[in-house]
């Protein structure tokens, strides 16, 4: 039966009252519109967890101010069916209010990793990533998070948070679900106009032809973001934020591709910012998307 819990202090009381001996409790934090990949997420803690919780918060402090928090899609009843036909724990939904009260003034930030892609482009996203995902790791208290691999540095920047900061919770990352055709799924897929749908398939499509180079021996990343960019562009209503070709651990632009790289992308598809990346890992054996 799932529990739905708004109150924080009654959040952190129903973790607290749960039996210390074996204690497994599994958290899926997101910003509903669930989608495959989110529920994909439940499933696996459902499946390695005693306990699951999923929360659903649409963060401000992560969105910048000509950003779409105000449209971020939103369909309550629908994620409520789902997780309970899903039979999670707990669902957390937690009031802006209460998460930032007037004279709000903390954040975390971790440095190093959060100046590139995404940050360069949305300075103010990790810091607010990562200061509700403490906020939400306080008062859910997991033994292990589920997070997708289309935010790999929003994975990496999370498990550094844990690790420099010593929380004591495993950070599981899991594999990115796509459509049949290919697109990551996204919540923001749900801004795209049919026509535009047709351009999205750009980013994948990008990033299977840049690990396709890479596998037929090119080394140059210079050669690769070119590559991946021209793909990208033949496609219309495309604009692009950022073609990556970098470290998968520091998120920083590589010259030459040599045991591994991380292909990632951002870009605008009418009012839809898509991102998608892939993983190439032994160069001449193995890549995964
Ligand atoms: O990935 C998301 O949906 C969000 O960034 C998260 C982790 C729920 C924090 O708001």
């Amino acid at each position: 039966m799932t529990c739905v819990i708004e109150n924080l202090d009654e959040m952190k009381a129903w973790s607290r009252r749960l039996p210390l001996e074996d204690r497994n409790l599994g958290f899926v934090p997101t910003m509903g519109y669930l989608h495959e990949g989110h529920l994909a997420l439940v499933r696996e803690s459902k499946k390695i967890c005693r306990q699951t919780v999923v929360s659903i918060f649409v963060n401000p402090m992560q969105f910048g101010p000509t950003e779409d928090y105000a449209h971020y899609p939103v369909d309550l009843e629908r994620d409520r069916a789902l997780l309970k036909e899903l039979d999670v724990d707990v669902l957390f939904l937690p009031k802006k209010e209460d998460l930032y009260p007037g004279g709000f003034c903390t954040s975390v930030r971790v440095a190093g990793l959060t100046e590139n892609l995404c940050g360069g482009s949305r300075p103010h996203f990790f810091e607010g990533v990562t200061t509700i995902v403490l906020k939400l790791f306080h008062l859910v208290q997991p033994d292990r998070a589920f997070f997708g691999e289309k935010d790999r540095q929003q994975l990496g920047v999370i498990r550094k948070m844990v690790r420099d900061l010593n929380m004591g919770i495993t950070i599981e990352g899991r594999p990115t679900i796509r459509e049949p055709d290919g697109i990551a799924m996204s919540s923001r897929n749900a801004y795209l106009a049919p026509e535009e749908r047709q351009s999205a398939r750009a980013l994948y499509l990008a990033l299977q032809s840049g690990k396709a180079l890479i596998e037929k021996g090119e080394r140059s990343a210079d050669a690769v973001r070119t590559h991946m960019r021209s793909i990208i562009e033949s496609h219309p209503r495309t604009r692009i934020d950022y073609v990556s070709v970098c470290d998968p651990e520091r998120f920083t632009e590589l010259e030459r591709v040599e045991d591994s790289a991380l292909l990632a992308l951002a870009v605008h598809v009418g009012r839809a910012r898509l991102i998608d990346n892939c993983l190439v890992e032994n160069i001449s054996c193995s890549a995964s998307c």
